[in-house]
């Protein structure tokens, strides 16, 4: 008998990927992925803690759920509602206190044991908690994946975070930091290419971070494991994220020079330009170092585009602070970035800490800042026009003939193309730059008649 499964997923690519290993574990069990929660026999809220507003809309959206499920009951049926993630590990008992009807809430680490959890709901009227921090991998009870993943595909590879700055959640939703073994990425990433992947990013919340076991013996970290893959036949696209500038290493430098594959665009997080507020933030490094990080990167790979995100008005930054962080914007030069006002989380170091600067100062500050990133992702995808750019299709665009893809340098392209072309790598010259993407024409016949790529 099929059952409909509904999931909605917040926050990072980590919970996009966790999400879909979900869905692969009821799969057998005969529920099918739904497109709405209505009707749903199983509805999962797959949630993120990082900032309020993002925890908040999880209350919200229950409001909503819990509609849906009392209309499901006056009908005879039952639909089990169940919180996942970083809101759930953060605030287990709060929702199963605010939000009594919710059957299920589980954490990022006890996933794999959702199929357990699911029968004892529809056998018990109480509600389920599972927030621990297994002793046991929850990678080793995961089925391989039966879905087609897609063009592009993600893989968790490196999980946790042992850095503790002060403004964060992550180190206590996703508990200590822990590497999948090389080999075990290496025969996931092959299933995937084998089932049409062109293109995969390496997730991590610290991602190069990774220091996995090595096939043979020792570790590897995140440089050996890229030129690892690279080897794999069909793989044509590498990307990594989120890296913390610390763990940048030599390796690493030498794969954006060595391997082809490996995507020229890199999401660095800096947080600050202030080395005041980045040792207030425990961020374990200073702005100098990020220069010189992001100086040998450029060394090693000339056209690396980059990206970041910023926290403004952490607690005692200063207007001094805040100019150094636009003058570090202003050295660099992003492609992109996100930046964020800092929003106070439970539990956190800084949600103590004294001075905090007044909300329409973070306005202000936020404003001036996302102007002058806005200019740069402008001017960056302005340099783009009258290039040609290799696109990797992944799907048909908004309007009827278009394909839409990703350069090199993750812009998000469209183009006129037969839907044949999903799943190939074609040259497309930018024709115009768009508020949120770079319009084109497939160059095929430009690149015969010898006009070089950019
Ligand atoms: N692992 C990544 C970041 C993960 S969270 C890293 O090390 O940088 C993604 C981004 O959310 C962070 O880079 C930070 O800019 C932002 N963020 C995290 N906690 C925040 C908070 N309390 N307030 C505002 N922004 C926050
Ligand atoms: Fe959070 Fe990233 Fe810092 Fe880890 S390194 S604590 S994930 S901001
Ligand atoms: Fe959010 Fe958890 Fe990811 S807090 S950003 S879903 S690690």
């Amino acid at each position: 008998m099929t059952k409909r499964l509904f999931i909605k997923t917040y926050g990072c690519q980590m919970n996009v990927y966790d999400s879909a290993r979900m869905a692969d574990l009821m799969l057998p069990l005969g529920y099918t992925p739904a497109a709405s929660p209505d009707g749903a026999d199983l509805v999962i809220l797959n949630t993120c803690h990082i900032r309020e507003k993002a925890a908040e809309k999880v209350f919200s959206e229950l409001g909503m759920i819990r509609r849906l499920k009392q209309a499901r009951e006056r009908q005879g049926g039952r639909m089990l509602v169940a919180v996942a993630g970083c809101v759930a590990q953060a605030e287990g008992e709060e929702i199963q206190r605010r939000a009594p009807f919710v059957d299920i809430v589980f954490g990022p680490q006890t996933y794999h044991r959702l199929p357990e959890m699911v029968a004892q709901a529809l056998d018990t009227a109480g509600g389920v908690l599972d927030t621990s921090f297994p002793a046991e991998a929850k990678f080793d009870y995961l089925p391989e994946s039966p879905a087609a993943p897609g063009v592009s595909a993600f893989l968790t590879v490196q999980e946790g975070c042992d850095k503790f700055c002060t403004f964060c959640v992550v180190p206590y939703t996703r508990g200590a930091e822990y590497s999948r073994p090389a080999a075990d990425v290496v025969a996931e990433a092959r299933r995937l290419v084998m089932a049409g992947a062109r293109e995969i990013t390496l997730l991590g919340q610290n991602v190069n971070a990774y220091h996995g076991a090595a096939p043979a013996d020792g570790e590897w970290g995140l440089g050996e494991l890229i030129l690892s893959l690279a080897h794999l036949p069909g793989l044509d696209r590498i990307r990594y994220t989120t890296s913390h500038p610390r763990d940048v290493d030599d390796s690493l430098i030498a794969a954006h020079r060595d391997v082809p594959q490996l995507m020229p665009f890199l999401h660095l997080p800096v947080q600050s330009g202030s080395n005041r507020v980045l040792a207030a933030m425990n961020r374990r490094h200073t702005a100098g170092q990020y220069k010189r990080t992001v100086e040998r990167l450029r060394a090693a790979r000339p056209d690396l585009a980059l990206s970041s995100d910023f926290i403004v008005g952490y607690p005692g930054e200063s207007d001094d602070d805040f100019r150094a962080t636009l003058d570090l914007v202003a050295e660099i030069g992003f492609a992109q970035a996100f930046s964020f006002k800092y929003s106070p989380r439970p539990g956190t170091p800084a949600a103590t800490a004294a001075d905090p600067v007044p909300g329409p100062v973070k306005a202000e500050r936020l404003a001036a800042l996302q102007a002058v990133l806005q200019r740069q992702q402008r001017a960056f995808n302005e340099s783009c026009a009258g290039h040609v750019l290799p696109v990797l299709f992944e799907k048909p665009g908004r309007h009827p003939g278009q394909l839409v893809g990703r350069s090199p340098y993750l812009q998000s392209v469209h183009a006129e193309a037969a839907p044949d072309r999903i799943g190939e790598i074609v040259p497309v010259m930018i024709r115009a730059v768009e508020p949120n993407s770079l319009a084109g024409a497939i160059a095929e016949t430009a690149i015969a008649e010898g006009v070089h790529a950019a």
